[in-house]
């Protein structure tokens, strides 16, 4: 168990004994809850990679939308869509992580440079063509008009490990060497900065059906040959390197985390990891066949439950970590997560299009939180994916754009990142479905980098309001603004003809006496800040 999470679960526990004493109305009873928040206990820093992002090649996700060409009628900067990159900005997205997924260890990067590109394919994502025409020096474009770094996944399914050092090489060196001058002819004179690096993706399924040992020779001689030569990187800003982890809680994953912490243990200088990645869907069953849009409470609660499993599964990982790792230098790295239902009807069943509703709202705020509370260990995540793709926070059609419920719970929690993990208690009472039932309420505090503390809070429960009592123990509240996002519908979206059905509004909270009181309306995610 992590650090913030013990002390978390320390906290509750300590609730939890209060109401037994009869101190704090039961929730369950009065749908009320109390939450306790000492400021002065702060914990780790909750790492602003936890909002990650990723870009795969696969439907439209990057063609038509990111990428619309220079010559497109539909507004965009060097060929980079203008709407899309004004929607990102306001994520203050940390990183992107390109250029897969699968696609990434079938991902000649050559083919993606320079005034002429190969036209290949995506025999991964419906074998439809793939004509690299956003390749490197683009995705580089793009992240600099979002403000954003790179996570870049390199081929080591199909590649090898000179063409990778290469490909470092072509986007990092500062030395006059021939790719350097390639990249200057590119119109990039500068070094690009590679913020992470991934060796592989799922090497234990599409990236090349690898043991976990023979998985381990590859990543120590990625690591050491696939250099970083930028030399503002040399000594701060170093490039991260992420190795590829566990696809789940099976024994096959925990013997593969077991494989590699170990490597890592017995790690000598010539080789180094800084991340273990882990990749969790919340799926239900293999293969996706929850609907994405036109379900009810039992769908809603059912998925709810599912995702809930990654608490289970970042300790399950965790733990293993820890007896290789006890410093947590190795950081874990949920680099795909997020919603996985059934295609939409009629599309391209290889482009992973799905609808986003309330549902994956409330679902992006649970994880995210329990991402906050294991900040010690787990220092980024990429949800999956960016645009049009899996739970996306940005829906394109052509030339229109719609913003996803799952895209407002990421602005709403912009105020989390780099912000200090503060440990809350509360009562959370349990909301029922059937046999479904799940605590009602879910909170996390931080202490911002703008000396505000930071409050985000969700009400599962689709039928109840719950009345939220925020005590601050030993400081008081000068002034508290938030904001609210929920819908008449567990199933509500946003369409390209409605965009604002679901879309955050001002909540009002009263302060008295170091207390605090709001509702939160039902299947509702609340952010609010405190000003102390
Ligand atoms: O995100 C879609 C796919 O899911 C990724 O390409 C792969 O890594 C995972 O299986």
């Amino acid at each position: 168990m992590t650090q913030n999470a013990a002390c978390f679960k320390r906290s509750l526990l300590v609730g939890l004994a209060v109401i037994g004493l009869g101190l704090i109305p039961s929730a369950t009873a009065a749908e009320r809850v109390e939450v306790s928040i000492d400021a002065s206990k702060a914990g780790a820093k909750i790492d602003r990679n936890i909002f990650g992002q990723f870009a795969e090649h696969l439907g439209h996700g990057i063609d038509g939308g990111i990428w619309v060409g220079r010559d497109s009628t539909i507004p965009n900067t060097r060929g980079i869509r203008n709407d899309v990159v004004t929607a990102l900005k306001a994520l203050k997205v940390p990183n992107v992580r390109w250029p897969g997924g699968c696609f990434a260890d079938e991902y000649h990067w050559r083919k993606g440079i320079g005034p002429q590109r190969a036209v290949s394919l995506n025999p991964n994502w419906g074998g439809v063509i793939e004509p690299n025409t956003l390749g490197t020096d683009e995705f580089m474009d793009f992240l600099s008009q979002i403000g954003s770094d790179a996570y870049v996944s390199v081929n080591v399914g199909s590649g090898t490990p000179q063409e990778a050092a290469e490909w470092l090489e072509y986007m990092t060196t500062a030395q006059p060497t021939t790719l350097e001058k390639e990249r200057a002819a590119n119109g990039h004179p500068a070094p690009y900065k590679i913020a992470f690096l991934g060796i592989g993706n799922e090497s234990w399924d599409c990236g090349g059906n690898m043991t976990p040992d023979y998985y381990v020779s590859q990543m120590k001689i990625y690591s050491r040959f696939v250099r970083n030569f930028n030399p503002a990187q040399q000594d701060k800003d170093q490039m991260q390197k992420i190795a590829v982890g566990p696809g789940g809680g099976e024994p096959r994953w925990t013997e593969w985390t077991e494989t590699v912490m170990k490597a890592y243990q017995q790690h000598t200088w010539s080789w180094d990891i800084n991340g273990l990645s882990m990749h969790s869907y919340t799926v239900g069953h293999w293969p996706p066949s929850y609907a994405s849009s036109g379900f009810g409470e039992t769908e809603y609660s059912q998925i709810l439950k599912f995702t809930l499993e990654m608490d289970d599964l970042i300790n399950k990982h965790s733990a293993i970590m820890d007896k290789y790792d006890p410093q947590k230098k190795v950081a874990l790295i949920v680099d795909e997560w997020g919603a996985w239902y059934a295609p939409l009807p009629g599309s391209n069943p290889g482009f992973l299009v799905q609808q986003n509703s309330l549902r994956d709202a409330v679902l992006a705020a649970l994880n995210l939180n329990i991402f906050a509370r294991h900040a010690d260990r787990v220092r980024g995540a990429n949800i999956a994916q960016m645009i049009n793709v899996l739970q996306a926070m940005i829906m394109t059609d052509r030339e229109k754009m719609v913003l996803t419920p799952t895209y407002y719970v990421f602005k709403m929690y912009t105020p989390f990142q780099d912000a200090t993990f503060v440990p809350v208690a509360f009562n959370s009472g349990t909301y029922t479905h059937g046999d479904i039932s799940l605590p009602r309420t879910d909170a996390i505090a931080a202490k911002g980098k703008d000396g505000k503390l930071w409050v985000a809070i969700t009400n599962v429960d689709p039928n109840e309001a719950v009345d939220v009592e925020l005590n601050l123990v030993d400081t008081g509240a000068k002034a508290v603004s938030g904001e609210t996002l929920t819908a008449p519908k567990v199933d509500s979206i946003n369409t390209f003809d409605a965009p604002n059905t679901v879309v955050p509004k001002p909540i009002s909270a009263k302060a008295q006496g170091g207390k605090l009181t709001l509702k939160l309306e039902p299947k509702s995610v609340s952010v609010i800040s405190i000003e102390q």
